[in-house]
């Protein structure tokens, strides 16, 4: 009985409701990020275009869209936030890419396998920098206060993670702390810059932020679920990515904790030394499911989603607030 009850709660949650209320909002973003990522310089457009018009969820412009929407904005104003917090999000991905040295994004190779990595850098930059012109164009010094502060923690948390990257000893609290920053806070940045540029109350726009960090942190452990649990083609990113890395999330520490001295030694090996083939991720992605490390990740997620919706209770009760509920419940139960 229980079971069926779990089975029926984490069917994937829908996020068609949002998608309409914001269909409109959305046609003026998209078109002011396809103004704003031109240049003279061909290699830009070229690789901006490759990204950008690859896809992408477009989860945390709309975010931006909603939060100023449900706090009763009826004006464009959002909408230069929306675009800039789209392209903060794009210069982290070109960058991430590189980093992590992924093969995959949005279905298609990714940048710097094309232009290569001081490319995908430098237009990252160029990215960086197009945001900032949007947010002094969208006027209050205060939502540029609240993503520029975001786009500086984003670094830390990639940075952080690097330093820490293969540390099979890597706290839950450490592991949080990353994922907060390096995702989480976007979200946050992005829910808090809408609600601000609505001249939301403070109550409201605390609010908002609480909400915009609960859905990040529930939507990247159930991105590091689905590393392991996930298909590359609902992806567009390969699935495996993070172990082939040796990279420490929430499925992996749980799954090395419960195998103990048994599996030490595959351990030390695949991710300490970083020393794998392709059957040692059927292995590994075995170990998770067969200890529940998988499941445990996406039941933390929940919990955060759930104190996602929580925090919209001061929030007045409208199709907006209703998308916004569905969308917590789209990052726990999400299979793309
Ligand atoms: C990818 O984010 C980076 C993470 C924080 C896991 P999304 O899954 O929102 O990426 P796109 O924009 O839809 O491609
Ligand atoms: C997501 O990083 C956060 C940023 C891009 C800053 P990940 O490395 O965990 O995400 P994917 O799997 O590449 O999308
Ligand atoms: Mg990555
Ligand atoms: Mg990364």
């Amino acid at each position: 009985m229980v079971a069926v009850n779990a089975d029926v709660e984490r069917q994937t949650a829908s996020v068609d409701l949002l998608v309409d209320l914001g269909a409109a909002d959305m046609a003026g973003v998209n078109a002011l990020i396809s103004a704003r990522m031109q240049s003279p310089v061909a290699v830009i457009p070229a690789l901006a275009d490759h990204l950008i018009n690859a896809g992408g969820k477009r989860l945390r412009p709309l975010l931006t869209v909603a939060a100023a929407r449900l706090a009763g904005s009826t004006s464009d104003g959002c909408l230069k936030l929306a675009a800039a917090v789209e392209f903060i999000h794009t210069a982290t991905l070109l960058h991430d890419d590189v980093i992590d040295s992924s093969q995959l994004r949005r279905g298609k190779v990714a940048a710097h396998l094309i232009w290569g990595a001081p490319s995908s850098v430098l237009v990252g930059d160029y990215l960086f920098a197009r945001a900032f012109e949007l947010m002094v164009e969208a006027g209050s010094l205060r939502a540029l206060d609240i993503l520029a502060k975001a786009a500086g923690v984003i670094s830390e948390g990639e940075v952080l993670q690097l330093t820490r990257a293969h540390d099979l000893n890597l706290s839950k609290d450490i592991y949080l702390e990353i994922i907060r920053a390096k995702t989480a806070e976007l979200f946050a940045a992005a829910a808090e810059a809408g609600a601000v540029s609505a001249g939301a109350s403070e109550e409201q726009t605390r609010a908002m932020r609480t909400y915009g960090m609960n859905l990040g942190l529930a939507f990247q452990l159930s991105d590091d679920a689905l590393d392991y649990g996930g298909t590359t083609e609902a992806l567009g990113k390969n699935a495996g990515d993070d172990f082939r890395e040796g990279k420490a999330t929430l499925p992996l520490l749980l799954a090395i904790a419960a195998t103990g001295a048994q599996e030490a030694a595959f351990w030390e090996r695949t991710i300490g030394r970083r020393e794998q083939d392709d059957a040692d991720f059927t292995r590994a992605r075995e170990l998770i499911k067969m200890t529940g490390a998988g499941q445990a990740t996406l039941d933390l997620a929940h919990d955060f989603a759930a104190e996602a919706k929580d925090a919209l209770a001061c929030m007045p009760a409208s199709d907006w607030r209703r998308a916004l509920e569905d969308l917590a419940d789209f990052a726990v139960t999400r299979s793309a």
